[in-house]
């Protein structure tokens, strides 16, 4: 308990106390909740409801480890009639689009200040797999197609998590980029297109936050699972990387004992979806056979302990009672990053914002009288007041579908008080337009739901295109806000004014949407991924493992290599629907004074921003790199960006440096990242295919020091 001294020397005080049982207790982790597939009783003290449970040490003062999910908000799991209801944040690709770390990190530490008053420690937050498919059911949960983004954005909002003294992990470690056959398919990738990609996206997100626990996936990465992983776990993550943290299993993602914990497993979890508890008695078997050295034991304990006292839970021990949690304060966070994460995709006329005066508006569809859509599985809040809409299918795993009571349609009334505003469930696109025909401006919601277990067609289902179609005939003054977990294919795009992308919004998502429809916040989000314009634009076309029987054995190959998203569109010269860190607002900027300077390993690039139009607002200044000798994966990354919030006529510097690791390849023979010589193209722009404006500079040769 002396806190004067390192986590590192504390943690191997502590192990040395242990005996052999405490040891092998803390390395298995249990369901949380009564789990309907098997005849289990969590003990009470697990607090049921969450995902999981590691008994704790009470002689030496080692509190138990509750697990909760996750990264929109304090999840909820099993079937428990008494559903614990809390905030939601906006989905984590809605996070991502705010392009604002201080948006992630205030939303983290509000969800990790809910868990702590929820009587939790652990959370299962900070999934940044790539969005390589955009079919995958997972991608609201992560933070888009780019390593830089995605690391930034949910390194930050896991720092926010862990300020509140309690652990949060990384995840799925790694590749676990579909749903479809996630316990049966195997990644093939070369070793350096994978550094450059989604590890690089795990490799920042690491350094961001301090992570105290990483998961490992349910999938197979070049044949081995990636829980029995040792490239993934002994060489990348605790060599190259050097991160002191410990590997918990998704849950019954372990499938042996001494492959698991000599590969770097230091946590089994869900041990109840597993055909044998292989951490516990069999691992102790193994110790005694020699199979598994009794060191690694200790290691795996120490890691444990490790991130324990890094994140200070030894002296913010969780409170015997819950405490109470200031919703009001925590719905504004929600809100705030709801509002930063919407983005314009289209202002035809500027037919956005709605003026305070409109006459007469029409909203349709997607249950926007009541509330806002949000993504199933693991990651599901269960919000307070009720599912505004039950009864949705599936009401059931991976459902039931909730969506958040925070009505669009109030929202809009209470913003246009002296307007006729109607709403029209939208379920006949003929009485719909009957509606919209009479009215100033018409408002279609059109949802998406997404979630953990399953991929999903970009095709929005539920006779919605036609919906959309027939109001935007009926009249010309037709906006569409979508809430899809990720890119959708819009068919109707060229008939409608206005888009909105508002993701999923989270618990106040009503009052998001309707701030921005009428302005009161001007939209900065961008996108964090690149929506295709057809199935064939994309590296694989038909989605592997589709079709097969269930439980047949499939890779997943990864031709496209480091190109993900907006870098594959380069590199094959397609034209994406809308591009990579595109993003409207109601007012412009203008850029100017580019310049670029190496600086240590890296560049500093300098500009500056104008707010030239009559609202303020805020710019996402993005900086894209070329090398013009060729050689990367794409013909372009993103090396930074700025936020940059300006009122009218107001001028400010911007100052991007970019990391080294974004100039330079991996080299998997020598084993380090390499910066080739020669000249570089640093452009200034407002998205992936805005051609900006670009100065050159020359870099000398380089390795960089740490792989
Ligand atoms: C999910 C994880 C989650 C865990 C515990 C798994 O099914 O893949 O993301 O943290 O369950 O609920």
């Amino acid at each position: 308990m002396d806190a004067s001294l390192s986590p590192d020397a504390r943690a191997d005080l502590l192990l040395a106390q242990l005996t052999q049982d405490e040891k092998l207790s803390l390395v298995s982790g249990f369901w949380g909740a009564p789990a309907p597939w098997a005849h289990y009783d969590p003990p009470p003290l697990a607090r049921h409801g969450s995902a999981g449970f590691v008994p704790g040490i009470d002689r030496l003062g080692v509190q138990p480890q509750w697990q909760t999910d996750a990264g929109i908000g304090v999840a909820q799991q099993g079937s428990v009639a008494v559903k614990r209801e809390r905030t939601a944040l906006p989905s984590g690709m809605a996070v991502a689009a705010s392009w604002n770390p201080d948006v992630a990190f205030a939303g983290g530490a509000m969800i990790g200040g809910e868990a702590r008053a929820s009587g939790l420690n652990v959370q299962l937050a900070g999934g940044v797999d790539l969005m390589r498919e955009p079919r995958n059911g997972r991608n609201f949960e992560y933070g888009g197609e780019d390593p830089l983004l995605a690391g930034t954005i949910v390194g930050a909002a896991v720092r926010g998590i862990q300020s509140n003294h309690i652990i949060s992990t990384i995840k799925h470690y790694a590749f676990n980029d579909q749903e479809t056959g996630r316990n049966q398919y195997s990644v093939v990738i070369d070793d350096a297109a994978a550094r450059q990609s989604d590890l690089l996206a795990f490799e920042i997100a690491l350094e961001q936050s301090q992570a105290g626990s990483v998961m490992c996936s349910y999938n197979r990465f070049q044949g081995d699972y990636a829980c029995e992983n040792d490239y993934l776990l002994n060489h990348v993550l605790k060599r190259d990387w050097r991160w002191p943290g410990y590997v918990m299993s998704d849950w019954g993602a372990t499938h042996s004992t001494a492959n698991a914990a000599n590969h770097g497993l230091d946590q089994e979890n869900g041990v109840i979806h597993e055909d044998s508890h292989h951490f516990g008695a069999n691992l102790a078997q193994a110790i005694t056979a020699g199979q598994v050295p009794q060191a690694r034991l200790d290691d795996m304990v120490r890691r444990i302990l490790r991130s324990m006292f890094a994140v200070g839970l030894f002296e913010h021990p969780i409170p015997e009672d819950q405490t109470t949690i200031d919703y009001e304060a925590d719905e504004h966070v929600s809100q705030n990053a709801a509002e930063q994460g919407i983005v314009l995709l289209k202002n035809e006329h500027d037919i956005l914002p709605l003026s305070a005066n409109a006459r007469s508006i029409a909203v349709i569809g997607a249950h926007a009288d009541v509330g806002v859509l949000s993504g199933g599985g693991s990651s599901q809040v269960y919000p307070r007041g009720g599912n505004a809409a039950p009864g949705v299918a599936p009401t059931g795993w991976p459902g039931p579908v909730i969506f958040n009571p925070s009505s669009p349609l109030a929202a809009i009334r209470a913003h246009a008080p002296n307007a006729n505003v109607q709403y029209d469930a939208g379920i006949d696109p003929g009485a719909a337009a009957r509606l919209a025909r009479h009215a100033d401006v018409a408002i279609v919601f059109i949802t998406q739901w997404t979630s953990e277990s399953q991929d999903f067609s970009l095709t929005l289902n539920d006779n919605q295109d036609a919906l959309v179609a027939a109001v935007a005939r009926a009249n010309p003054h037709t906006i569409v806000v979508m809430e899809t977990g990720g890119p959708v294919f819009m068919p109707w795009l060229s008939h409608v004014r206005g888009v909105l992308e508002a993701w999923y919004p989270g618990t106040k998502g009503g009052a998001a949407i309707a701030s921005v429809l009428f302005g009161d916040a001007n939209p900065s989000g961008h996108l964090p991924i690149s929506f295709p314009a057809s199935l064939a634009q994309l590296p694989r076309p038909h989605l592997d493992g589709e079709g097969l029987p269930e439980n047949s054995q499939f890779e997943v190959r990864y031709g496209e290599g480091a190109a993900v998203g907006y870098k594959w569109f380069d590199r094959q010269h397609l034209e994406p629907v809308f591009p990579f860190g595109f993003g409207l607002s109601y007012t412009s900027f203008a850029h100017s004074n580019l310049a670029a300077q190496a600086d240590g390993d890296g560049v500093r690039v300098t500009f500056a921003v104008r707010n030239t139009g009559r609202r303020a607002g805020m710019d996402v200044a993005q900086i894209y790199v070329t090398p013009l000798g060729g050689g990367w994966e794409a013909p372009k990354r993103l090396g930074g960006w700025q936020n940059l919030a300006l009122t009218p006529g107001q001028q400010a510097q911007g100052t991007v440096t970019i990391d080294p690791r974004l100039l330079a390849t991996w080299d998997a023979d020598a084993h380090h990242w390499r910066i080739a010589a020669g000249r570089y193209r640093i452009t200034l722009a407002a998205s992936a295919r805005d051609p900006g404006q670009s100065v050159i500079i020359t870099l000398p040769a380089r390795v960089l020091e740490r792989p």
